[in-house]
């Protein structure tokens, strides 16, 4: 069994972060898993939805600490650029990528829920950028996406101390979309999955690069890519199907696949 275990159901595929022994750390096994996500998606067009997922006690912990003590400058670069680019791939994908933080999600945990699309985390979830402890830094995103969502100084203030933050708190300062039960983590989470997997495939792409790419370009520039993506939607047999279902009161048949 690999260190992500990948399991498919409806359209949405789980991926399970599976070192429950190292907390889920990220060792070049976690990232090769993350590698065969991102290759999984572009080739199986049934995907509609992908949920990464800890097992045991912990979303992620970080980077495996043990294999950093062995890595000298040169072997922290490759694997953090490799982890990185994965990561980004994440924004970039057809299909949106939900978090559900069973647990904590730290150093490189946190980067990788920054990276997803939507964050559900369940109330026994933590948050934090704990890399300063061990004299070092966040290098997955850390310093940058944590930044612009939560703000240039409260990103300052968890970069600088270490600290760890509480589900609820990480959704006040919008590092999360929601806080669950802890038992119902999973549920909250693949109903969320197949609400957004049963509208059309391609809409829910433009959308994702509407808001993604959007948000990297200033508010004009993204008004007007904004605008020509609307445009090109009308380019789909989707959304013909949606405006004719509305308008003879039916529930509209969208592409199954991408
Ligand atoms: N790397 C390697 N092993 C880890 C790990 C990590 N990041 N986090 C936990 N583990 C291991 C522990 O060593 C321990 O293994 P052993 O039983 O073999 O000793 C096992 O997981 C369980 O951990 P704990 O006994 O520490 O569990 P706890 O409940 O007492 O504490 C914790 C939990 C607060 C998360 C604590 O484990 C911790 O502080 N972990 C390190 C978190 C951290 O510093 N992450 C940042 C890593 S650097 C990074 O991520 C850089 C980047 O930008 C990508």
């Amino acid at each position: 069994m690999g260190a992500i275990v990948f399991e498919k159901e409806d359209g949405i595929l789980w991926a399970r972060l599976n070192r429950p022994e190292a907390l889920n750390a990220i060792n070049e096994e976690v990232v090769e898993g993350l590698e065969k996500l991102v290759a999984k998606v572009r080739e199986e067009k049934d995907i509609r939805v992908v949920v990464i997922i800890g097992t045991g006690k912990a979303f992620c912990a970080g980077a495996d600490i043990k294999m950093f003590l062995r890595s000298d400058t040169f072997a922290a670069r490759e694997i953090i650029e490799r982890l990185g680019k994965a990561l980004e791939a994440f924004e970039d994908l057809d299909v949106p990528v939900i978090a559900a933080i069973n647990g904590f999600a730290l150093g490189g945990g946190c980067e990788m829920a920054m990276a997803c699309d939507i964050v559900i985390a369940s109330e026994k979830a933590s948050f934090g950028q704990p890399e300063i402890n061990i004299g070092i830094i966040p290098g997955a995103g850390g310093t940058q996406r944590l930044a612009r969502l939560i703000g240039w100084k409260r990103a300052m203030e968890l970069c600088l101390t270490g600290d760890r933050i509480s589900a609820g708190e990480a959704e006040r300062l919008g590092l999360v979309n929601k806080v669950v039960k802890d038992e119902e983590l999973e549920n909250e989470v693949r109903n969320l999955a197949k609400k957004i997997a049963e509208k059309s495939p391609y809409a829910v792409m433009l959308v994702k690069q509407a808001v993604n790419r959007g948000f990297k370009m200033g508010l004009k520039d993204g008004i007007a890519y904004e605008r020509d993506l609307f445009a090109l939607s009308f380019s789909s047999e989707d959304a013909r199907e949606g405006m004719t279902a509305f308008v003879e009161k039916r529930k509209a048949e969208f592409r199954k696949t991408r």
